[in-house]
């Protein structure tokens, strides 16, 4: 269901300065759900439950890239379940605050540490800290040839490490390329957000709208070329092979602020359309980010030779599937020698 803006003063904030740190924000559990379809979730979940659950009785745990922590809302679950007194990191490059959307009195036993601003390429901790390093959808952003050593260098002897990643070859990668091309289509060609503050323009007078606007500019150019650039956007979302929900109701929110605008002054109209502008150009970023990161044969081959060189052992690739095949991303796993 679209969210429907009240354009309330409150509500045109700030959006934060950074990609990431603005995601994270707005209480999400898990990124990339959204690009996914079906039961993706589900299977994510299953493997960190099967994981969690072999996981020794005192084991500490490094979540790279933990964004507001969705791997560490599975090892919660299991240490609630088999009574662990597991420590619990995780690190963020955003300016991430998990606790502000957990609940600390829930989970009195366990040890559960957020570090935000953190680069996973020079990890604050001391060497052989860690029985486990694991990442979900994270590690795959950093340089390879920085993070590995590191994280190897904070993991135990025997600890082992456990990441899924996205890569160029899953359904994710796919949803997100189109995703990009019809963001891109919105904000650029269609430029639904540029034609909608002309016409607001042409409707001010001052700092106030022309009495009975919708009247007024019925028929100039600047209010059919809004129209036609949102019915474009409509439509070319209703072709795409998958719902984007994020684009829909950008689009919704746009339509909306527009039908309503003459109850608010015309400089909080404005800021709201700026406000869904830069969280559009954020959304296009962290998906370009991810498609850039996604791990490609060549990076498997690069990743594999720094494990190798790295000593670690049982080094294993294994493409993750939903139950009708379809591949969701990559794991990789590798254990330290005891000795
Ligand atoms: C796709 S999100 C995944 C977050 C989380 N693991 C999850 O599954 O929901 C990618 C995360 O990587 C973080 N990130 C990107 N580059 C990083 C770096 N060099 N060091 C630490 N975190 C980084 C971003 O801030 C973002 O939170």
């Amino acid at each position: 269901m679209p969210v429907k803006p009240t354009i309330e003063k409150s509500d045109a904030r700030t959006v934060p300065a950074d990609k990431w740190s603005s995601y994270w924000a707005g209480n999400r559990v898990a990124a990339c759900m959204q690009a996914a379809d079906g039961n993706y979730d589900q299977v994510i979940g299953r493997h960190w439950r099967d994981y969690f659950a072999r996981l020794p009785a005192d084991s500490r745990i490094l979540d790279l890239a933990t964004g507001n922590g969705a791997v560490l809302h599975f090892a919660l679950d299991s240490a609630q379940r088999h009574d662990t007194g597991w420590q619990m990191y995780g690190v963020d490059l955003a300016s991430i605050d998990p606790w502000s959307h957990l609940d600390r009195t829930q989970l009195p036993q366990l040890t559960l540490r957020f570090l935000p601003n953190i680069n996973i390429e020079t990890l604050p901790f001391a060497a052989r800290m860690f029985d486990a390093v694991v990442s979900q959808y994270g590690v795959e952003y950093a340089d390879w040839r920085r993070s590995i050593p590191e994280a190897l260098r904070v993991l135990r002897r025997g600890g082992n490490l456990n990441w899924i990643c996205h890569c160029d070859t899953s359904s994710v990668y796919a949803n997100t390329v189109r995703e990009i091309s019809d963001a891109r289509y919105l904000l650029e060609q269609a430029a639904v957000t540029q034609h909608l503050r002309q016409l607001i323009n042409v409707q001010t007078d001052g700092d106030q709208f022309i009495p009975d606007s919708h009247q007024a500019t019925l028929r100039t150019p600047q209010r059919q070329a809004m129209v036609q650039a949102l019915q474009g956007c409509f439509m070319r979302l209703r072709e795409a092979p998958r719902h984007s929900e994020i684009l829909d109701v950008a689009l919704q929110n746009l339509a909306y602020i527009y039908q309503h605008r003459e109850a608010h002054t015309p400089a909080l109209v404005n800021a709201k359309i700026d406000e869904i502008y830069a969280e559009l150009k954020f959304f296009i970023e962290r998906l370009e980010a991810l498609v850039e990161s996604a791990v490609t044969a060549a990076d498997l081959d690069l990743i594999t030779a720094l494990l190798t060189a790295n000593g670690m052992l049982d080094i294993q690739s294994t493409q993750v599937r939903k139950p009708d095949g379809v591949i969701v991303g990559l794991q990789i796993t590798a254990r330290k020698p005891t000795d």
